[in-house]
C-alpha cells in the first residue's frame, strides 16, 4: 500500500525537486500540498507549487495556502541568493491554470489527519508555522498523525542561515520550538545529513542530455542553485535538502537516526534558532525527536535520480 503524505513547502528550488520526486515515487500517495513562507512569500510559494505540479503533470493534487508570516516575529527577507527572485532560480514557467483550495493549510492538515488516523506522514520542508497552527487549533492531531518528517536544523554541524542555525528553523523559531515540544512523533532531517547528499554538475549534464521540458527546467534551475553554493562555500554541487526528507519517508533505511532531546533556541541572541541536541550520556530530558546523523548518500541519490522525473 502507498504511504499517504502531505508535503508542506516554501517552493524553492529543492522544494520543487522534492515535489517532483514525491509525485513520481511509486511508494507515495501525495494527498495534498500545503504552502508556507520561507525561501519566498507564501503567495509566491503557492504559485510556484502550482506551476511545478502542473509541469510534472500532477496538477490534480490539491494545494492549500498557509501562513504568510511567523507566529510572533516579523517576516525575514527572501532567500534570493539561493533561489532567485521568483524562488525557482528566475527560470520562468507558464502561469498556473489551477488555483489553491479555499481551505487553509492548517485546517487541511487537521482535517486530513482526522480523516485518516495514523496514516498520514507530514513532510515539512519550509517554516514549521502551518503545523504549529494546526496543533494549536487541534491538539489531538499529535496522536493521530503517523509521523512528521522535518527538513530542518543542524544538530552536529554548522548552520546555513547563521553560523549555528538552519534556514527553515530560522524562518520561524517559535513555531519549530512549539512543534518540538508538542509530543508529535518527529524525525529531523537536518544539514547533518542533507549536506552529504549532493547533486552535482555531472548530474545536470545527464538531465540536459535527456532534453525534455522537465529535465531542462530542473537542470537550469539547479545550475543557479549550484552557483550560489559555489559562492558561499566550497561545495561541489547543491544539497538535496528537501528531497532527502521525502526519501526518508520512502525508505527510512536511507538514514540512521538517533532518539535525542532537541530544543530550539528562541533567545534572539547569536545562537538564535539553533537546534540544540542533548548528546550527553545522561541527558536531562527524555528524547523528543529522532535525529538523522548518518545517510547512505549514494543509495539515496541513485533512488532520487531514478524517480525525480
Ligand atoms: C532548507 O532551506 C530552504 O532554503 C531549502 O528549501 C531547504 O528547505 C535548507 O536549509
Ligand atoms: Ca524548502
Amino acid at each position: 500500500m502507498k504511504k499517504k503524505v502531505i508535503i508542506d513547502v516554501d517552493t524553492g528550488i529543492d522544494d520543487a525537486m522534492a515535489l517532483s520526486y514525491a509525485v513520481h515515487s511509486p511508494d507515495l500517495e501525495v494527498c495534498g500540498v500545503t504552502t508556507t513562507f520561507g525561501n519566498i512569500s507564501v503567495e509566491e510559494a503557492t504559485r510556484n507549487t502550482l506551476q511545478v505540479l502542473e509541469l510534472v503533470k500532477a496538477g490534480d493534487i490539491p494545494v492549500y495556502q498557509g501562513a504568510s508570516k511567523p507566529l510572533v516575529r516579523e517576516l525575514k527577507e527572501k532567500a534570493k541568493l539561493f533561489h532567485g527572485e521568483n524562488g525557482l532560480g528566475n527560470i520562468e514557467l507558464p502561469l498556473p491554470s489551477g488555483a489553491p483550495q479555499a481551505m487553509s493549510a492548517a485546517a487541511y492538515i487537521v482535517s486530513a489527519t482526522e480523516a485518516h488516523p495514523h496514516e498520514i506522514t507530514l513532510v515539512t520542508v519550509g517554516s514549521m508555522t502551518n503545523l504549529a497552527l494546526a496543533i494549536m487549533a487541534a491538539p489531538q492531531i499529535v496522536s493521530l498523525v503517523k509521523r512528521v518528517v522535518v527538513m530542518g536544523g543542524a544538530v552536529t554541524v554548522p548552520g546555513n542561515r547563521t553560523p549555528v542555525a538552519e534556514a527553515n528553523i530560522c524562518a520561524d523559531p517559535e513555531a519549530a520550538s512549539f512543534v518540538f515540544q508538542s509530543g508529535i512523533p518527529l524525525t529531523l532531517v537536518g544539514l547533518d545529513v542533507t549536506m552529504q547528499t549532493l547533486l552535482t554538475r555531472e548530474h545536470l549534464q545527464q538531465w540536459r542530455e535527456r532534453d525534455t521540458k522537465v529535465s531542462r527546467f530542473f537542470a537550469d534551475m539547479c545550475e543557479v542553485y549550484m552557483d550560489a553554493y559555489a559562492k558561499v562555500g566550497n561545495v561541489r554541487g547543491c544539497g538535496l535538502h528537501d528531497p532527502l526528507a521525502v526519501g526518508v519517508v520512502i525508505d527510512p533505511t536511507f538514514v540512521k537516526a538517533v532518539p535525542m532531546h532537541v530544543q530550539v533556541d528562541t533567545s534572539g541572541s547569536a545562537s538564535d534558532a539553533r537546534t540544540i541536541g542533548d548528546r550527553r550520556e545522561n541527558p536531562a530530558f527524555p528524547p523528543n525527536i529522532d535525529v538523522c546523523l548518518e545517510v547512505d548518500h549514494e543509495r539515496f541519490v541513485r533512488h532520487f535520480l531514478e524517480f525525480v522525473m
